[in-house]
């Protein structure tokens, strides 16, 4: 699938503020890309998809993890809020043609983070964190940090998220709390 097909896809199947958020965080992945080096056009194509299963019921989506049970692994018993970038990455391997496991696994992880994340996957997540509408307190900081130090800017976005959901006394998904552990670990290693 082309960026082109992508954006005419996601265009498609989302209310008009989530395009734009898309949008915005196309743009943000691309220059993140650029500044670290990765591939702009996989960062582009994954960015562009990453919320396209989250204006789904969540009916449709546990019928998605239950039809496609090996890709889903255990989804239906993490939180909710977490459920469509899995989803879209479903949808991107099995119905759209997207085959890259690199742009899969961004998509999958971009809500959540996970331990040991590539390059793609933690720009993918922070330009979803950082995309040009969000207006959130110490956005502004996350986006002066990823573009001085990628990984600090992650832990925080990481941090805050984690803080976030126990204020409102959600559900905390494990796989942040690995993500938030690894990259402490890691950075603390590297002194
Ligand atoms: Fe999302
Ligand atoms: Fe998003």
């Amino acid at each position: 699938m082309t960026c082109e097909q992508a954006q005419e896809l996601v265009k498609g199947r989302l209310s008009h503020k989530r395009y734009k958020h898309t949008v915005n965080v196309k743009n943000m992945a691309v220059e993140l890309a650029r500044r670290y080096g990765a591939d702009e056009e996989k960062a582009a194509l994954a960015a562009l998809l990453h919320d396209a299963a989250k204006e789904l019921p969540p009916q449709e989506m546990l019928q998605i993890f239950s039809d496609n049970a090996i890709m889903a692994k255990n989804a239906a018993s993490r939180p909710s809020p977490v459920w469509h970038g899995i989803a879209a990455a479903i949808l991107c391997a099995t119905q759209w043609g997207v085959t890259d496991p690199q742009i899969l696994s961004a998509i999958e992880c971009h809500t959540t983070g996970k331990a040991d994340m590539t390059l793609l996957e933690k720009i993918i997540y922070m330009a979803d964190a950082t995309s040009a509408e969000r207006n959130y307190p110490g956005v502004e900081q996350l986006r002066q940090e990823e573009m001085q130090d990628l990984d600090m800017a992650l832990l925080h976005s990481l941090q805050q998220s984690i803080a976030f959901v126990k204020k409102k006394g959600g559900k905390l998904d494990p796989q942040t709390v690995a993500a938030c552990e690894d990259l402490q670990a890691r950075i603390a290693q590297k002194g």
